[in-house]
């Protein structure tokens, strides 16, 4: 089944799903030139390199890189399935203002939703994503926010499992903000208990979806930081109270954390001694490229590959509690 296989041991999934805006920002801030085909080579590069099936179970594709080939002209998902990786596809359209609340986002894409699920499996996307943003502000989230969020990803399950998909479920609470830890265990919490609400309600399959949380993390600018044990400890609390246990997996996304920070979180989750339903891995976007994009500016393709292999062999690690800081250096 294609959600466990998704979450099977020491491997998780490479977020490579930056919309085309987004890549093109991160390539021109290490200094290099965009394009269609500047995209399709950094990322091929990636995917190309050697023994990575062994720490990443599929790759999460935007339009864009769907439909190109991998260096060798095979098309790229069909090389991703060779290479025993599987192909996944971000089929929302982004998050735009929600109307009447100043600050809030809702998330777009369900108009079409089922033909594009449809086209995506025939090129060989095998599960997708849909991205909720929550921000923590001044008398923020609202409601109207979390639940138009929650029904956007409930609906989207639905349309995406319907059509042979398997959805990965992303409520996002931001870590920009002054916000302390507790505010965001307590919105994290609230996110959750509706979008699960909102699943049962579409009669969403939860042992064939994933749920892609943040980790409990207080906002980029509060003074009180958390421990690297609290924000474990707490985010396991959380989604102990609030996941169901049919979902096989939690897939964390990085949100901003330092490549370290996001694989040493998830290393102390996966090394406590507490019973949990689920598979703990990761989804990394940022914390798995960061290291490989400035070195595909400032080295070798070869390098790239090299600082690409390093992140996502720590973060295998961590997903059995036996990655160590010592093996940073
Ligand atoms: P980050 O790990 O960079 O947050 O990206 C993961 C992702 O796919 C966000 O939707």
């Amino acid at each position: 089944m294609t959600a466990n296989a998704l979450v099977s041991p020491g491997r998780g999934i490479l977020a490579a799903d930056e919309s085309t805006g987004t890549m093109s920002n991160r390539l021109k801030l290490v200094g290099l030139e965009t394009s269609e085909e500047a995209r399709r080579a950094y990322r091929a590069n990636l995917f190309a390199t050697a023994g990575c099936e062994s720490a990443i179970s599929g790759v999460i594709l935007y339009d864009e890189t769907i439909r190109q080939n991998a260096d060798d002209g095979t098309p790229i998902p069909d090389y991703l399935a060779s290479r025993d990786m599987i192909p996944g596809i971000k089929v929302d359209t982004g998050a735009k203002e929600l109307a009447f609340h100043a600050g809030e986002k809702i998330t777009e894409g369900l108009d079409g939703l089922r033909e594009r699920c449809a086209e995506y499996f025939a090129l060989g996307a095998r599960f997708a994503k849909w991205r909720a943003v929550i921000i923590i502000g001044d008398g923020i989230p609202s409601d109207a926010c979390i639940s138009t969020n929650a029904h956007a990803l409930a609906r989207y399950a639905a349309i995406c499992q319907e059509q042979g998909l398997v959805p990965i479920i992303e409520p996002e609470v931001l870590m920009d903000g002054t916000h302390d830890g507790q505010s965001c265990f307590d919105v994290t919490a609230r996110v959750l208990d509706e979008t699960f609400a909102a699943c049962a309600e579409q009669g969403v399959h939860l042992p064939g979806a994933l749920l892609k949380p943040n980790m409990i993390i207080a906002g980029k600018g509060c003074e009180n930081q958390l421990s690297r044990e609290e924000v474990a400890q707490l985010t396991v609390d959380c989604m102990t109270g609030h996941v169901p246990a049919e979902i096989p997996g939690l897939v964390f996304l990085s949100g901003g954390q330092s490549d370290e920070d996001a694989t040493a979180h998830l290393n102390l989750m996966n090394a406590m001694d507490v019973e949990h339903p689920w598979q703990l891995s990761y989804s990394y976007g940022r914390a798995l490229q960061a290291a490989a994009l400035n070195t595909w500016a400032s080295g070798t393709a070869e390098e790239s590959q090299a600082s690409f292999s390093h992140r996502a062999k720590m973060n295998s690690l961590a997903r059995s509690g036996d990655w160590l800081v010592s093996l940073e250096s």
